[in-house]
């Protein structure tokens, strides 16, 4: 666990979490941080905490005492947001102090109490404050359901910090750099992409929502923003509030200039299309990325075809329906509320078609609204009049995803 001052009397102790499978689902490649806060006046908070795994919170107390914090020293445990990522070691702490209050909203104190079994808490309105005197006063924020119901932003007035825990986090492990003004080109582009991965898999969901939080946002007058996850933004934190605005409009069709196909094959059939589809991108010159399922993650799954501004699907009929991992993957882009993409299936069949029905039957029940070119499907292995009909197809979808890009 790393300590950084991000002002006096102001630091931040972050840890790298990885081989984990977040909320029990997703298998995140590069990691993700859990960021903690510490603000001292003559009174000390603690803002998010870090998971309750054994060892995590023993990490965190000899941690603060690198910055001359004693576990004891703590007198409010400041919850943003009850899911256990962050106050998983309410229990813990309860062990070594008994005499701090919790901080949060409504809807967070009745989880910390059905959770943690914990009664010392302070419930918080929008605008309440918290003075921690020698000039550090907190103000606190609802945000409901960025990503929980009970999330609420804390900002520290002097230094306008906003700590806005899930809101403007990421994905992916810090290693020598925390603050946007450190970060590499290189770096910057891996947050970019950690913070989709992010989004897609964690928040998109309650876009609407995170709209609003980012308004809220926008009418605190932030100087810096600290999230609960990932890079500190201190010399351009409008960075960040951008991307959070782009991200939503992934969320529903938008995307970058890019196309994924996302695809799988039983023996052979449909793979020489994918390949074929493969050629004529390459020809046009147009960015893609290939997912192969059901080898791919569901986290970077989900995160490249949110990003993209058109979707190929090669699937073919699997047993009178759409061949299973695909449509699996398509059931996860539906509960995840990823609407109105621009999309083109081809896929193989050999006795019986069915693929196309389950398809339609996927993004009716799940209200995806995504825009379909008309399908291709082919009786065994495509010849030439199939491949014909996919490259127009194709290039049409070229055509028609420019309306849907947004870099
Ligand atoms: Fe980082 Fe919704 O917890």
């Amino acid at each position: 666990m790393k300590t950084l001052k991000i002002a006096d009397g102001i630091h931040m102790l972050t840890m790298n979490v990885e081989d984990i499978l977040f909320e029990g689902i997703w298998e995140i490649a590069n990691g993700v941080t859990l960021n903690s806060y510490i603000v001292q006046g003559e009174k000390t908070a603690i803002i998010d905490g870090v998971i309750g795994w054994d060892g995590i919170p023993e990490t965190l107390y000899s941690t603060l005492e690198k910055i001359g914090v004693k576990p004891d020293d703590i007198d409010y445990l400041i919850v943003n947001h009850m899911e256990p990522d962050h106050s998983g070691w309410i229990s813990n702490f309860r062990k070594i102090k008994d005499d701090f209050t919790i901080i949060c909203t409504d809807k967070a104190a009745k989880m910390v109490s059905s959770f943690y079994g914990e009664d010392r808490i302070r419930i918080v309105k929008e605008g309440d404050t918290l003075d921690l005197g020698k000039g550090k006063l907190l103000s606190f924020h609802p945000v409901p359901n960025v990503h929980w119901p009970d999330t609420m932003y804390t900002c520290e007035r002097d230094t306008k910090t906003l700590f806005s825990c899930d809101m403007f986090g990421a994905f992916g492990r810090m290693t020598d750099h925390y603050f946007d003004d450190e970060l590499t080109a290189e770096e910057m582009d891996f947050f970019e992409f950690e913070g989709i991965r992010y989004y897609s898999n964690v928040m998109t969901t309650f876009t609407p929502s995170i709209r609003k939080a980012i308004e809220k946002a926008k009418e605190l007058e932030i100087n810096i923003i600290a999230p609960g996850h990932g890079p500190v933004y201190r010399k351009n934190p409008q960075k960040i509030m951008d991307d959070y605005s782009r991200f939503s409009l992934y969320a529903e069709g938008a995307g970058k200039n890019e196309i994924t196909i996302l695809w799988g094959s039983m023996y052979g059939m449909t793979a020489k299309a994918v390949d074929f589809v493969e050629s004529i991108l390459k020809r046009e010159g147009v960015r893609y990325n290939r997912l192969e399922m059901p080898l791919e993650s569901d986290s970077e799954m989900v995160a490249t075809v949110f990003k993209s501004a058109g979707v190929i699907i090669g699937a073919p009929t699997y047993e009178y329906k759409l061949f299973p991992p695909v449509a699996a993957a398509l059931n996860e882009l539906g509960r995840k509320k990823i609407t109105g993409k621009l999309a083109f299936r081809f896929g193989s069949y050999g006795w019986s078609g069915g693929a196309e029905r389950e398809l339609n039957e996927i993004i009716e029940r799940n209200k995806m609204n995504w825009d379909f070119i008309e399908s291709v499907e082919f009786e065994g292995a495509p010849v030439e009049e199939d491949l014909i009909k996919i490259e127009a197809r194709v290039l049409e979808l070229i055509k028609r995803m420019r309306e849907k890009v947004v870099e």
